[in-house]
């Protein structure tokens, strides 16, 4: 039975877990490969896979969602199981962490058959903000190689009966209501700028709207991300603003105005749209640190 154990990290101290887990595979007579999702061009030859990430900020770095993604077909066709790298305490082994909600997201797409967090590793010396920042106060290997060997022997006897987890399909991903929420709220910011011009002019209405940005933007994001399975905040955050941008263009200026001078304007226009952007993205990142409490976190760390 052939068995690939791959991860996603930013500093390498995942790249230890995994190949702890493959040693032990092995060891059991398993034929595995440990090699980086970005090393991984086909799946075809595994009958079974272990995913690793590190979290970063309750996510895993974006080429493990990607490799998910790119093969999600094959996945949910074999037994797949999960792990995160993450705490710098002993936290992971007092208590079983459950996956955040990305990585959750994540097990339930391709039927994940389980999710374990393993302690974290943080070098002293470190490279690069904000890591290098955190290592003045969190350095340390939370890493246990005896817990890491406990799960890998767990999995080498679930392995050779396992069957693929069934997987879920979120709704919350699905592109019309991506894009129903952007043009609700460029619809809104609409109503106030067409509202207010003729009352107090359209400088003040401008100003008034532009304020209104945030506001707005924060009431869609929490309805749209609130629903589990919600596209990423950076993705989302792209979309909504090339919504606006282009609504902006052929509704306001093309149709209404007859005239692309609004364009020219920092205030009117583009300020706006960063203001979109950033905080979509803020809203939908502090959405995905809360804390995890619902049912299908539950039914991936069973
Ligand atoms: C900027 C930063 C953010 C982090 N965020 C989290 C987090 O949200 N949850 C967690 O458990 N660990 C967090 N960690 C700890 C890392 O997950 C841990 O160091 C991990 O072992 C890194 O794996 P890697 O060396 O493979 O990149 C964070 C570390 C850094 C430097």
């Amino acid at each position: 039975m052939r068995v690939l154990v791959t991860w996603g990290s930013k500093h390498g101290g995942t790249e230890g877990i995994a190949r702890i887990l493959g040693d032990v595979l092995e060891q059991r007579g398993f034929d595995v490969e440990v090699s980086s999702v970005n090393e991984v061009t086909r799946l075809d030859t595994f009958d079974a896979v272990i995913i690793g990430g590190a979290l970063y900020a309750n996510r895993w770095p974006s080429n493990v969602p990607r490799f998910i993604g790119r093969h999600l077909a094959r996945l949910r066709q074999v037994p797949v199981w999960f792990f995160s790298s993450g705490p710098l305490d002993d936290s992971a082994e007092r208590q079983d962490i459950p996956a955040p909600r990305q990585v959750g997201v994540l097990a339930e797409r391709v039927g994940a058959r389980g999710h374990i967090t393993f302690g974290g590793r943080l070098e002293r010396d470190v490279k690069g903000f904000p890591a290098s920042a955190m290592a003045k106060e969190h350095s340390g290997d939370w890493r246990n190689p005896e817990r890491i060997r406990a799960w890998a022997d767990r999995l080498a006897t679930e392995l050779p009966h396992a069957t693929p987890g069934t997987p879920i399909e979120h709704r919350a991903a699905s592109l019309p209501r991506l894009l129903a929420h952007g043009v609700l709220g460029w619809a809104l910011g609409a109503v106030i700028l067409a509202g207010l011009s003729p009352l107090i002019g359209i400088t003040a209405a401008r100003i008034i709207h532009t304020l209104a940005v945030p506001f707005i933007f924060s009431a869609v994001g929490w309805h749209y991300f609130r629903d589990r399975g919600a596209r990423a905040p950076p993705q989302t955050a792209v979309v909504w603003t090339a919504i606006v941008a282009l609504l902006d263009l052929v509704i306001v200026a093309g149709l209404v105005q007859r005239d692309f001078a609004m364009f020219s304007s920092i205030l009117g226009v583009w300020l706006p749209l960063v203001l979109v952007f950033l905080t979509t993205w803020a809203v939908g990142g502090m959405m995905e640190m809360m804390p995890e409490t619902v049912r299908a976190a539950k039914q991936v760390n069973a």
